[in-house]
């Protein structure tokens, strides 16, 4: 039973956590961070267009179908970027936090994009639940599939024409060294001119970053030319800070229960040029009970709250 409970937080951690799921969030502002939608094209042609998407929960057996407009938007991207939040196994095991998804969940995502324009990130704090066997039956999974994932020891980048996409996670449920952790040393590769961190961090349910979030933004933002961040399964604001931005949480892509706190999230279409951040454009998506077993996704209107 402890083994269902684990959490990568102390106990005090643990109950503001609670306290927060059941307040329906934290909608405090600690820094008064503005929220609006960003949306910036520059003149030049992205060399590649992505949609980046933020955490796809386990779905624990339940089936995903797409809205038209949703549909529209993953079609005109060359690659769907996802965080993967919890192994794809066969396990049956008893779930309480636990996160897993079964092997059908690719058979539906093929329905927004072909597999082969996945990418997903497995650094989070869901994707060791399940032991590195979960871990490794994720991967065959993914690989056989034709889509492609990184943030593990066994593939921390994903590279993309000449830019970079690097997955990180601040928080694991049970330590384990195969995702890449937020506190590892900067390891940016030289085969890409534009390095996009994807990190896992901040808080959950709470819709604005802490002060001590925005003070790192700053600093990773010297290393790297984007941050799109997720975990917070709320989505958060975007700042511009010296010309670069950071999106600090997408918030969930879907969610496996109906909680409306937590069914609206972010999604980002990215495009660079050379080493230059050409195309930043935000929308927001809804996941929507169609019955007990299957959730609609589709983009919806701009208001965050
Ligand atoms: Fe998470």
């Amino acid at each position: 039973m402890f083994e269902q409970l684990k959490t990568p937080y102390s106990f005090r951690k643990s109950a503001q956590w609670l306290w927060r799921y059941l307040k329906n969030g934290d909608h405090s502002n600690p820094t008064g961070l503005k929220s609006a939608r960003v949306h910036f094209e520059a003149p030049e042609i992205p060399q590649v267009r992505l949609l980046l998407i933020g955490d796809l929960m386990g779905l624990s057996g339940k089936r995903l179908v797409f809205g038209e407009d949703l549909k529209g938007l993953a079609h005109s991207c060359d690659k769907v970027i996802a965080n993967l939040e919890g192994p794809i196994t066969e396990s049956k095991d008893l779930v309480f936090i636990k996160q897993y998804n079964t092997p059908d969940l690719l058979e539906d995502l093929d329905q927004l994009a072909s597999l082969s324009r996945w990418v997903f990130s497995l650094a989070n704090n869901h994707i060791y639940d399940y032991g590195l066997k979960g871990v490794e039956q994720t991967i065959q999974r993914i690989e056989a599939s034709s889509a492609q994932h990184f943030g593990t020891r066994f593939r921390p980048v994903h590279l993309e024409k000449n830019g970079a996409l690097y997955g990180v996670t601040e928080w694991q449920n049970r330590q384990s060294p195969y995702p890449i952790s937020l506190e590892a040393p900067v390891f940016k590769t030289s085969d890409a001119e534009f390095h996009i961190l994807y990190p896992h961090w901040g808080e959950e349910f709470c819709f604005y970053p802490s002060p001590s979030q925005r003070n790192l933004a700053k600093s990773l933002l010297m290393e790297y030319d984007l941050i799109v961040g997720h975990h917070s399964h709320t989505p958060q604001p975007t700042e511009k800070i010296e010309e670069r931005y950071c999106c600090y949480s997408l918030g969930n892509f879907y969610i496996y229960f109906d909680k409306p706190m937590l069914s609206r999230g972010k999604v980002v279409e990215v495009g660079w040029s050379g080493g230059n951040l050409v195309l930043f454009k935000e929308s927001f998506c809804q996941t929507q009970f169609i019955d007990k077993k299957t959730l609609k996704i589709d983009l919806v209107g701009d208001s965050v709250e």
